[in-house]
């Protein structure tokens, strides 16, 4: 049985279920009905509404500017279009900067339709994961290239290339599991540093540019179907659409892909 052939609305304990039956997790962002009710028919597990809405809907250079009434906003248009697949919503720039205001911008994501946060970091969010744990609510966590990390990163590189950064990347890793987090984005990872992380890790990981060893993958939707966002495609993103001929094609060859391990390939991972 897949996670995909349920259809009453996936949760979060299903995922660590997934993993440990060896099932890869689908995931995909999106921001509006319309396409949720896409993604939740072709059988997306998990629907990131993420802060790249911030590059890809609204046409900023980076996701800095995004607030949380966007993010609480294109929620609840998501919760409204899918039903089966857990939504996940994206912590804008700041409003993690401290568990209190992370648990008042996690209540108005839930409310809106949210089953899950995410942060970037490890560090000081460390106590804001345990924070809104404690407080009922999940957390996926993300590290390695962190968006909102750009002004310290100079640009979105790759990062863990270098002993120490793999060896940090390594310890944020099992911390986050630790404090309670039950899913780890890993951005723009050399794939063999992503696939010793999953190896090591107590929850399931989902990669963005992290290669094929991780426990599912991610891609932002705009790039899945080869839409010019003005911005530089990274080496990781596959046009789908251009193989599976229509939107729906798109993401259905992206699930089967993610499914069956033929995505990401070399080509589209990291060294
Ligand atoms: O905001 C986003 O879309 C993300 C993904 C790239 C993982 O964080």
């Amino acid at each position: 049985m897949s996670v995909h052939a349920e259809q009453s609305a996936l949760s979060v304990p299903q995922l660590a279920r997934a993993r440990a039956e060896g099932r890869k997790l689908v995931m995909l962002t999106c921001y509006d009905a319309s396409f949720a009710r896409v993604l939740d028919a072709a059988g997306v597990d998990l629907i990131l509404i993420g802060d790249s809405l911030g590059m890809v809907v609204q046409g900023h250079d980076s996701t800095l500017p995004v607030q949380v009434e966007d993010v609480a906003y294109h929620t609840a248009a998501v919760a409204r279009g899918a039903r089966r697949a857990i939504k996940i919503a994206d912590f804008p720039f700041g409003s993690d900067a401290t568990p209190e205001q992370a648990h008042a911008a996690a209540v108005r994501f839930v409310q809106a339709g949210a089953a899950m946060v995410k942060l970037e970091g490890a560090g000081h969010k460390l106590e804001t994961i345990r924070f809104l744990v404690e407080r009922e609510i999940p957390v996926c966590a993300h590290l390695g290239l962190t968006p909102q990390s750009v002004l310290r990163m100079g640009g979105f590189k790759v990062q863990g290339r270098e002993q120490s950064a793999a060896d940090q990347l390594r310890a944020s890793a099992l911390a986050v599991a630790e404090a309670g987090a039950s899913l780890l984005v890993l951005e723009g990872v050399p794939a063999t540093l992503a696939a010793e992380i999953t190896a090591a890790s107590a929850i399931p990981t989902i990669g963005i540019g992290a290669g094929a060893g991780c426990d599912g993958q991610v891609l932002v939707l705009h790039d899945l179907l080869g839409i010019d966002t003005g911005h530089r495609k990274p080496k990781f993103v596959k046009d789908f659409l251009a193989e599976g001929g229509s939107i729906t094609g798109a993401i259905s060859s992206y699930v089967d892909a993610v499914r069956s391990g033929a995505f990401p390939d070399a080509t589209h991972s990291y060294s």
